[in-house]
């Protein structure tokens, strides 16, 4: 099955993209994380991305093509996968059909994130990491359960992303607003389009998608 999270940043598609792969097995793909790491590493990809996404703006469709291009490639997204932050134009939209339908395969389910402007930069401003496991934390909805320390691996080693500023948080929403949203027809009139409600606790959320994975 390959499904796409769709939604602003903030909506929960990290969150819920995590969660429901390991339910259902499925690799979970974020161009975010793909573009994080290589930024971290210096790569060529990384030394482009860097600035772009420290603005807020998109990265080149080229660039995130072919990164997704040789993701799929591998063995693990034989069975199907979960795309988190990609497409977000219309000709990556139409890239990733013309590299499904070599494969015989279809994008199956788009689910947006229902969500308001408000709650999002809220979220965003709050989000925190584990720098050694990556493990997730809220300063408004989840702490570690002792303070400085991370449940998972212990480490006092937290960061930000350099783009959760109120700043480039709104810049990525107007990118969204003005490149991404268009794509809601495009997958209208493929009827694989569902809504559901992103401000609803993390557990309905996963709920929700669950029931609409099971369908
Ligand atoms: P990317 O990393 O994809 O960022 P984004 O789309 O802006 O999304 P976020 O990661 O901010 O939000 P999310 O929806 O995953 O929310 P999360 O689950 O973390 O992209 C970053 C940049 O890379 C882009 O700006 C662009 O430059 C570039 N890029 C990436 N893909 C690209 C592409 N395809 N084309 C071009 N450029 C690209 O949740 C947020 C917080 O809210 C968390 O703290 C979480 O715990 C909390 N939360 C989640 N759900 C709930 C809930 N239901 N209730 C309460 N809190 C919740």
């Amino acid at each position: 099955m390959i499904i796409i999270l769709f939604g602003p940043p903030g909506c929960g598609k990290g969150t819920q993209a995590s969660i429901i792969a390991k339910e259902n097995y499925y690799p979970h793909l974020s161009t975010g994380d793909m573009l994080r790491e290589a930024v971290k590493f210096k790569t060529e990809t990384g030394l482009i991305a860097a600035k772009i996404m420290e603005e807020g703006k998109l990265v080149s469709d080229d660039i995130v093509v072919n990164i997704i291009k040789d993701r799929i490639e591998q063995k693990d997204c034989e069975n199907g996968f979960i795309l988190d932050g990609f497409p977000r134009t219309i000709a990556q939209a139409k890239e990733l059909d013309n590299m499904l339908l070599e494969k015989e395969l279809l994008v199956n389910l788009v689910i947006e994130f229902s969500v308001n402007d408000e709650v999002l930069l809220n979220r965003i401003e709050g989000r925190f990491s584990c720098n050694d496991c990556g493990a997730g934390y809220n300063d408004h909805t989840r702490m570690p359960l002792k303070d400085g320390i991370c449940d998972d691996c212990e480490s006092s080693n937290f960061i930000r992303r350099k783009d959760d500023n109120k700043e480039t948080a709104s810049k990525r929403l107007e990118s969204y607003n003005e490149e991404t949203l268009p794509l809601l027809p495009y997958y209208k009139d493929k009827q694989v389009l569902f809504s559901i409600d992103g401000l609803a606790d993390i557990k309905n959320v996963t709920n929700e998608i669950m029931s609409l994975i099971q369908k």
